[in-house]
């Protein structure tokens, strides 16, 4: 389990990150939401070991975080792969050489529905939509315990973010893994998670099971994200 025990984080003389605290248990997973800013990528960092904890303490299973190897899916996925190397080289990376039991890749790239002639292209060779896919297949190589994505989905079209949310789903109801998914779309958050955090300016204004925070967030703050989220459509069209 990843535990998050009052934690700070400071930038230069910039706090960033000010008593945060959480968990998440394998086969969960947290949403955390906010505006730019707000600290979501320093918290991802600061789980991940990349940028130094000022105080508090950041476990799994009470070790280190690295103990558990975890995985990072980033926002912009063409981007998080070498150009210059074939996707499936990149696939492979995580697993430093050991070798893979024979049926997990075939298994894996049907789960995420990544034909096995896309690993033999490059970054450049496939829709943003499938290089999250392959950025998604290569995070869980290695069956990490924990998996970190930030803002998976900000870069894919409405359709894709959706098909691309029910595949992470389904991954993580076979694979188990704890996820915690940086996100700005509530209804995602709302649907797929079972806990929201919300964070604005470096600290968890509140930490709401996904359901309840839907119907009734317990701070104005949260009431504020929630509504700006579910009310674009409603924005009436100038001239
Ligand atoms: N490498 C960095 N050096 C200094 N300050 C940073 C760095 N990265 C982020 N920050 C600052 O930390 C704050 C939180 O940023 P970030 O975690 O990226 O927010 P979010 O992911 O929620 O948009 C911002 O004020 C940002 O300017
Ligand atoms: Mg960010």
């Amino acid at each position: 389990m990843l535990k998050v025990d009052h934690l700070a984080v400071r930038r230069g003389s910039a706090v960033t990150l000010q008593d945060v605290s959480l968990t998440l248990a394998p086969n969960q997973t947290l949403a955390v939401v906010g505006e730019s800013g707000a600290g979501k990528s320093t918290l991802i960092n600061a789980i991940l070991g990349l940028v130094p904890c000022a105080s508090g303490q950041v476990t799994w299973n009470a070790k280190p975080v690295r103990t558990c190897r975890p995985a990072l899916v980033m926002q912009e996925p063409r981007s998080a792969f070498n150009p210059r190397m074939s996707l499936r080289r990149s696939v492979m990376e995580p697993l430093h050489g050991r070798s893979l039991a024979n049926d997990r890749l075939a298994h894996l790239c049907s789960g995420l529905e990544v034909a096995a002639d896309l690993l033999d292209r490059r970054p450049t060779e496939v829709s943003i939509g499938q290089a999250q896919r392959v950025g998604i297949l290569r995070a869980l190589i290695a069956a990490p315990p924990l998996v970190l994505f930030d803002e998976p989905m900000a870069a894919l079209d409405a359709v894709t973010q959706k098909h691309t949310a029910r595949l992470i789903a389904q991954m993580q109801r076979e694979e188990g893994f704890a996820a915690l998914i940086v996100t700005h779309d509530l209804g995602y958050a709302a649907a797929f998670a079972d806990n929201i955090a919300v964070l604005r300016a470096g600290r968890i204004q509140e930490l709401t099971a996904a359901r309840a925070f839907a119907e009734a967030p317990q701070t104005a703050y949260g009431r504020t994200l929630r509504d700006a989220a579910f009310s674009l459509g409603s924005l009436e069209r100038v001239a």
